[in-house]
């Protein structure tokens, strides 16, 4: 991320003001991922204090969440008939066409990029170093979805054909930058979009579409709905108007999606429980870094999380990883996203369930290095706990928490430590720290997990330089990587020759 920095107090020259300007100079058109924004730098200081001094008393998204709720199944009939209607003519414009709306909207997203982080910060309790690298994803994916829509007419003649109705369901851990990418996606693949957001994050669903329909997305093209009740949730996704169903969630979820129409056009992003492997020839600074990062980013509530680390031979022995690890972790400091001091916010709802359990129990054999401790009322604020002894197809190995615990796990050689990581039945995410050619050759061999991160974290997937999507029961349905060359490609249908053109 350093790499991406820039110095947001500098205006830049190509920030367009008036959304009615033509979009000139303003729109990027070779794709180059977007800069975070770099707190480090003195303007940026006060830039993100004006963005932390609202949020507590943010409005931002309201009106347009509240203006979404669909009350009644004929309501509901009328959205997906309209979308579908909007969708084929959306469907009829050029890639290129619907490529420029969208170069347009990652200008709309730069824009509000403070107006996200507020509304990130109040309603899904993102601290703003979470939050701004989401907004730069964003982007790209606006971006990066447009040249590949302007691809898809190059393809001999109108191979693919536009589906007119996407319907997108993301969850609330990347309350923006995944509904942006799966909306972003369906929109440039030429069908109409409606976005459901999470229930926990309707607000930021309601900035991106605001965003998108200021960049000139069609109302009816793009459809913001709130359902709710679950009879009209379960209508909306088993609708046969549906052309495409982009989840990211759950693998249950997928599952029971796919139990409501069985011919479900499927693309589910789903669960993950991943490990960060720690060779003897590893980093060590380095591989603490990345472990505290990808563990309690987020306080841990990341599909792409890493919940446990693997130590190898002479690293499992010595205590030098694991000191400082304890170091790090301590030195944390969680809070609310308002507090500028906050290192890990809030978890999304009171802990409960699995995670109340794995925040507060042990199972055989596993001890505490860092206990966890509930620092409010409600149940929200945790700090961070890491524990060892986890065994080897023990619960805590295989079960995704999605919370800010750790597990430690040992192996005697690199391959006992791949068979571990291979033991549970997801695979999204895998981290591998090493600085030997061998050890890294063998474990890109045989580890089984969709995005593979050698001598980095596991979360935090760049658009187009690392596609992002899962492997085993990470992955429901069709679809190939988000972010990734060939996304569009699932979101079309071939068209026979005859119909082409
Ligand atoms: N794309 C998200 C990440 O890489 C889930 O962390």
């Amino acid at each position: 991320a350093s790499l991406r920095a820039l110095d947001r107090s500098v205006p830049r020259p190509h920030r367009v003001q008036d959304r009615r300007l033509p979009i000139g100079d303003a729109v990027q058109t070779e794709f180059a991922n977007v800069p975070d924004t770099d707190p480090a730098l003195p303007g940026n200081v006060a830039w993100s204090r004006d963005i932390l001094a609202r949020v507590q008393d943010s409005t931002a998204g309201v009106a347009t969440a509240e203006a979404a709720v669909v009350r009644t199944a004929d309501a509901l009939d009328a959205v997906l008939g309209s979308a579908e209607a909007a969708g084929r003519g959306w469907g009829s414009l050029t890639g290129a066409e619907r490529g420029a709306v969208l170069r347009r909207a990652a200008v709309e997203l730069e824009r509000r990029r403070a107006e996200l982080l507020e509304v990130m910060a109040s309603e899904a309790g993102k601290t703003l170093d979470q939050g701004d690298p989401e907004v730069s994803e964003a982007i790209d994916f606006a971006n990066y979805y447009a040249s590949l829509a302007e691809e898809l007419d190059e393809v001999d003649g109108a191979v693919r054909r536009p589906v007119p109705l996407t319907v997108v369901t993301p969850p609330w851990n990347f309350p923006v930058a995944i509904p942006a990418g799966s909306t972003l996606a369906g929109l440039a693949a030429g069908s109409a979009v409606v976005l459901k957001p999470a229930s926990q994050a309707v607000r930021c669903g309601a900035v991106l579409a605001e965003a998108l329909w200021a960049a000139g997305v069609p109302r009816d093209v793009l459809r913001l709905v709130r359902v709710g009740e679950s009879a009209l949730g379960r209508a909306l996704v088993s609708d046969p108007r549906v052309g495409r169903l982009i989840l990211t969630g759950a693998y249950e979820t997928a599952e029971l999606f796919r139990s409501f129409r069985t011919d479900l056009p499927l693309l589910a992003e789903t669960s993950g429980k991943n490990a960060i492997v720690v060779t003897p020839s590893a980093d060590i600074d380095l591989a603490v870094r990345d472990v505290v990062y990808s563990a309690f980013g987020h306080a841990g509530q990341k599909c792409s999380a890493a919940s446990l680390v693997i130590l190898v031979g002479s690293v499992a022995r010595s205590r030098r990883f694991r000191d400082q690890l304890v170091d790090a972790v301590t030195s944390l400091k969680v809070g609310l996203p308002s507090d500028p001091t906050s290192q890990m916010g809030p978890l999304i709802g009171p802990a409960d369930g699995k995670l109340l359990r794995a925040l507060t129990t042990l199972g055989p054999g596993e001890s505490w290095v860092i206990r966890p401790r509930q620092l409010d009322d409600e149940g929200r604020l945790w700090t961070p706990g890491v524990k060892v002894g986890v065994a080897d197809g023990s619960e805590y190995h295989l079960t995704e928490y999605f919370g800010p615990v750790l597990g430690i796990m040992t192996a005697a050689t690199l391959e006992e430590a791949i068979a571990q990581q291979n033991r549970v039945a997801y695979g999204l995410t895998a981290g591998l720290h090493t600085r030997d050619a061998g050890d890294l050759a063998t474990w890109l061999d045989r580890v089984e997990a969709g995005n593979l991160y050698v001598n980095r974290g596991t979360t935090g997937a760049i658009v187009r330089r690392q596609p992002f999507g899962g492997w085993k029961r990470s992955a429901v349905g069709a679809g190939t990587k988000a972010g990734g060359p060939n996304y569009l490609v699932g979101l079309t249908d071939w068209a026979p020759a005859s119909a082409s053109a």
